[in-house]
């Protein structure tokens, strides 16, 4: 090769670094000083037309800033505000919604798991053009670490969102030196807005609680019930709508169904004191009429813990609504309610339990939580684009969606033998299942349970042919794979838990990957509704930018808000964020503090002991419950 070629690919491949982009600093200055310096006889005149030239673009350049300045002042969607706007006194500012969506533990691999899903299930052979509703609308990403670790959980993760604010995992809107932090919903409701909370799972859980009630530690319940109504809030009561799950912390502990401590009947004083209306019941949900029929403040509660997955509420959506159902009627009933006011709503919807089928690492529930999740927003969506363009009841309405973290280091693709893998997963294995791998579990819990004298054999038989090839659609599985279902079911010494077994069945057929049980680190997606209006969560960002963006759009102070909720700690009142937790004696788990911070730990070899593993308890989800 001759020198001559090779010399500038030499250049070409030279690192760019500091110097080199120095060099072309210089480069130019040499050039300009160059122009400059080569003065000709008819300089003066060149000088005049230079001046003149310069004059004319300076003028036009005025002109335009001038206009684009004006431009963006009128269209500005983001009013930078936690203090009274003294530049602005009379800005006008629109009659304004916000639908905020959390998907609680969705990860990108989420959405392309249900995506492949989707295709499998809908067009197989179709052109590889299926997406979510979702997919269309992605603007950003968020980074989601909290103060005490690069793992977040979800209280630290709503925490961001509610106050705009980083603290430690576990921290229910309190900072990581304990004192509470203002949340845009109890802003949003000071500010004359109508407030609501849809969720899935237990309403007292850290992502709804991060927005109406404090306490330093998720597990305080108990607690966080009685500030969602407004019993024992420093600020009363400002939640309009709740909408979900956990009604067992609001019952006293003398009655049924009650996971309570105490003895307080959190329903009856919260109608009594707070004036709310109670619905408890499939039949209570329909005569809510999508929202036509609500009376506010309306509590909720649809199950004594969760909602069931999607997969398994499907077959008692005769017992429980839907994800899409409650998000519906509670978008229609504030918008009623807000009517006649200047002030919208701020409401706040989760997909709550997309996480818990990580923690499962089940893949089955996990697509149709996803799936549900992406019809809610569809029709948040809708709600938005009518509100939009509503010549009466218009007001601007932005839906935005994130997480607050993943769950379960999920991975579409796994490796099961030492050859060099196959580039495949096999969607269609999800296709196959009936239920999740909770429910699933739970069914032979209660099958061996009440066939305490079956052989063996027996009940082996009932587990390959009911459980797993027709509730699972698994038509291969080994001996091993039934006698560890076994086992776990006998709550033998050393045997996994069931949902985990089965789980495990799927994502190996299925070739689906978990890296842990608990949550990853990855960043997770940002959708809006409006490219423009959402365009300041462009791009990446920390999830407390995604906190600011909510505190901005409406407009809202946080920070009086938090000045009142620390002047509750002093005097008589002080006592209303103090927490027990219900049968508990207060050891933690061994990742946590005393004051249930968790500590910064340490690699502890890959066989760690866990105190939760080999509980055979009735209910493993218990131990989920204190940590997702
Ligand atoms: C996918 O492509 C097919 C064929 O080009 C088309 O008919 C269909 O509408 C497309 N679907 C979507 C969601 O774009
Ligand atoms: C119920 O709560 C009360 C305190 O409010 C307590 O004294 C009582 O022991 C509790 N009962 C049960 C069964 O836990
Ligand atoms: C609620 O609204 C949805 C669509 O907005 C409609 O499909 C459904 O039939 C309505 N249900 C009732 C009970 O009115
Ligand atoms: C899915 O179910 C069909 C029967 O409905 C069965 O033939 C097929 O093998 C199943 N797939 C798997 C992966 O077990
Ligand atoms: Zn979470």
């Amino acid at each position: 090769m001759a020198k001559d070629q090779a010399e500038p690919l030499l250049h070409a491949s030279r690192p760019s670094s500091d110097d080199s982009s120095e060099r072309h600093v210089e480069e130019d200055d040499a050039l300009l000083k160059d122009s400059t310096t080569r003065t000709s006889s008819r300089w003066n005149r060149y000088r005049e037309i230079g001046l003149f030239a310069w004059a004319l673009i300076a003028t036009a350049l005025v002109i335009i800033l001038a206009v684009l300045y004006e431009h963006a002042e009128s269209t500005t969607n983001n009013p930078p505000s936690d203090s009274p706007d003294n530049d602005h006194p009379t800005a006008p500012f629109a009659k304004r919604n916000l639908i905020f969506m959390v998907s609680d533990g969705m990860g990108p691999t989420s959405l392309s798991l249900t995506r492949s899903f989707l295709h499998q299930q809908e067009s197989p052979d179709s052109p590889y053009n299926t997406t979510l509703v979702l997919d269309s609308h992605l603007i950003g990403t968020s980074r989601t670490r909290s103060t005490s670790s690069l793992i977040t959980d979800s209280a630290a993760g709503a925490t961001a969102f509610s106050c705009g604010l980083k603290s430690y995992n576990g921290a229910i809107s309190v900072l990581p030196d304990g004192s509470p932090c203002g949340t845009v919903l109890e802003a949003a409701k000071r500010a004359g807005y109508m407030t609501g909370l849809v969720v899935t799972t237990r309403i007292t859980d850290a992502t709804p609680a991060c927005f109406a009630s404090h306490v330093e530690r998720r597990d305080y319940e108990d607690t966080i019930a009685e500030q969602e109504v407004g019993l024992t809030h420093p600020l009363g009561r400002t939640v309009d709508l709740i909408l979900g799950g956990g009604r067992c912390h609001f019952l006293p502990n003398s009655s049924e169904g009650s996971c309570r401590g105490d003895d307080t009947d959190v329903i009856s004083l919260a109608q009594e004191k707070q004036g709310w209306h109670y619905a408890s019941t499939r039949s209570d949900f329909d005569a809510l009429g999508n929202g036509s029929n609500v009376q506010l403040p309306l509590l909720g509660l649809f199950a004594s813990t969760d909602i069931p997955y999607e997969i398994d509420r499907r077959a008692q959506s005769d017992i429980y609504p839907s994800l899409t159902e409650m998000s519906r009627t509670a978008l229609n009933a504030l918008s009623a309610a807000t009517g006649d006011s200047d002030k919208g709503f701020f409401l706040m919807i989760e997909g709550s339990r997309i996480d818990h089928a990580g923690h499962s690492n089940d893949p089955v529930a996990q697509v149709h939580e996803v799936l549900e999740y992406d019809r809610a927003f569809a029709a948040a969506l809708a709600f938005a684009s009518t509100k939009n363009n509503d010549d009466e009841g218009k007001a601007e309405t932005i839906v935005i969606s994130t997480s607050d973290h993943e769950t379960g280091g999920l991975a579409t693709a796994r490796q099961l033998h030492t050859t060099y893998p196959d580039y495949h997963w096999f969607p269609s294995v999800l296709t196959n299942a009936t239920h999740s791998s909770s429910y699933l579990s739970h069914q032979l819990r209660e099958h061996v349970g009440s066939h305490v004298a079956a052989s063996t054999d027996a009940m082996k038989t009932w587990i390959r042919n009911q459980l797993v090839e027709i509730g699972m659609g698994c038509y291969d599985a080994t001996h091993e794979e039934i006698n560890l279902l076994y086992s776990s079911a006998k709550g033998e010494e050393g045997s996994l838990p069931g949902t985990w077994l089965l789980a495990d069945m799927v994502s190996r057929r299925s070739q689906v990957g978990w890296t842990t049980h608990g949550h990853s680190a990855v960043d997770v997606n940002v959708y809006a509704s409006d490219w423009e209006g959402g365009r300041a969560l462009r791009g990446s960002m920390e999830n407390t930018d995604v906190g600011g963006f909510l505190r901005g759009w409406l407009d809202l102070d946080l920070g009086g808000i938090t000045d009142d909720l620390k002047k509750a700690l002093e005097g008589e009142e002080s006592g209303w964020m103090g927490g027990k937790v219900e049968g508990e004696s207060g050891e933690q788990g061994n990742e946590e503090g005393e004051d249930g911070r968790e500590a910064l730990d340490a690699y502890q070899g890959d066989f760690k002991r866990s105190k939760r593993s080999s509980c055979g308890c009735e209910d493993e989800f218990a131990a989920y419950h204190r940590v997702h």
